[in-house]
């Protein structure tokens, strides 16, 4: 985006008042003019071809605005100026007759000294530095972030396996989606949706990219023993680990182990097929597995995966699921995952390690849920923390092995997806 461009052929209109938003925009010099009409729903606007939401702010068809290629300016995807344009023609012209009486013509700001206050309420702001464009709203510039079109459905659906039911998927990638169904305008959210794989339809819950950074962040990378963070974030699944959106991008800071909220995952594994979907990658920079399968669990049975302060031990051999291999690689290493664990806040330990998800099979031992160290088969397992003593107490264990690259416990990966249809 040219700030000339912006500067000098846009002009702005904004008006606000209680229940309606509206946002011309006018572009001299080019052949036809772009009228953006947005309606807002309490904190979000929704627009013809998508929508905003304040706070995060995500708005579809600012690339009507432009009428130059734009790169990619740090978001997962690129802009593609050129198709932003097609959408805005044959608009339905509604309800600017009403709103434009009420319009305060502005031009694009550019200063970020101006601070964001009820006179510039509606302005919109380029900052030259960061190539980004803000909004002042609440008193408060909240960043405008284009997404492609066809990412967002308005309303969203309640799972990337719905999107794909309802034949509206785009292939791979982030897509709207509100689980809870109600109230988009706080349950809503950004998931990565897998529409190609085994059928499609996989919403990434969970990712690790790095070993021990998301662990134990005062290590800076290195292994977590005599760090003072505390043990019981070894789980994946800690609250402190929680993000509202979980995309594939690979990190090796704080957001190198994150997951969705459990009970979010929980719906979306109850109304779906009830599948979790592990994906390893031991190679490679990007997320091309080398090993991928998935649980299907058994619904006839009652389980109580992903609901916090709940244990379960399932296992292949009682048919508490179904193990589908999608893609197996390392011919030289097993890839069987005969027994799933859940415990997420539980009480007692149910694994003598840290809590939350893992899978292996079972060591010959009498503890609950306690996995074989097996480096020739793939699987999810850990060993950062233990719980010992009464009542248990966490610690960091001696000895440090990661989700990803410990020997001695299982295949070293590089980064482990999981999802769930
Ligand atoms: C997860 O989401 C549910 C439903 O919105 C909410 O009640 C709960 O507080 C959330 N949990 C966390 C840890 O944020």
């Amino acid at each position: 985006m040219r700030v000339s461009l912006l500067q000098r052929f846009i002009v702005l209109c904004i008006a606000f008042h209680s229940s309606d938003i509206s946002l011309a925009s006018k572009r001299q010099g080019q052949h036809k003019d772009t009228r953006l009409t947005l309606k807002p729903v309490r904190g979000q606007l929704t627009l013809s071809s998508g929508r905003i939401k304040l706070g995060e702010v995500y708005l579809s068809g600012i690339n009507g605005l432009r009428g130059e290629r734009e790169k990619a300016t740090g978001g997962e995807k690129g802009l593609k100026g050129d198709q932003g344009n097609q959408g805005e023609k044959g608009e339905k012209g509604d309800s600017c007759s009403d709103s434009c009486r009420k319009f305060v013509t502005s031009t694009v700001r550019q200063t970020a000294s101006d601070a964001c206050n009820t006179r510039l309420e509606g302005e919109l702001r380029y900052d030259k530095t960061t190539a980004k464009l803000y909004i002042c709203s609440r008193k408060q510039w909240r960043q405008l972030q284009t997404v492609l079109r066809g990412e967002i459905n308005s309303p969203p659906r309640k799972s990337c396996l719905e999107i794909l039911f309802n034949g509206e998927s785009q292939g791979d990638g982030m897509y709207w989606i509100n689980p809870i169904g109600t109230n988009h305008q706080r349950n809503a959210f950004r998931a990565y949706c897998d529409m190609t794989t085994s059928g499609g339809g996989w919403t990434l819950v969970a990712k690790v990219t790095h070993d021990y950074s998301w662990v134990c962040p005062d290590r800076d990378g290195g292994m977590c023993l005599g760090s003072k963070t505390n043990p019981l974030n070894a789980n994946l699944f800690h609250d402190i680990h929680q993000r509202d959106s979980v995309d594939l991008s690979i990190k090796s800071n704080v957001d190198a182990g994150v997951h969705l909220n459990d009970t979010i995952i929980r719906l979306l594994f109850v109304a779906g097929r009830q599948s979790v979907r592990f994906t390893f990658v031991s190679s490679g920079n990007d997320w091309t597995p080398s090993e991928d399968a998935y649980a299907a669990f058994n619904p006839s049975k009652k389980n109580s995966m992903f609901v916090d302060h709940e244990w379960g031990q399932y296992t292949l051999d009682n048919v508490d699921y179904t193990w589908n291999i999608i893609q197996h690689t390392r011919k030289d290493k097993t890839f069987s995952g005969k027994i799933i664990c859940w415990g997420n806040k539980v009480k007692h330990s149910y694994r003598f390690y840290d809590h939350g998800l893992h899978i292996g099979s079972p060591a010959s031992a009498h503890k609950p849920c306690l996995l074989d160290n097996n480096e020739n088969e793939v699987m999810l397992k850990s060993h950062y923390a233990t719980l010992q003593g009464s009542p248990l107490k966490a610690r960091w264990d001696m000895a440090q092995f990661g989700f990803l690259g410990a020997q001695y416990v299982q295949v070293p990966n590089k980064r482990i997806a999981i999802w769930v249809r």
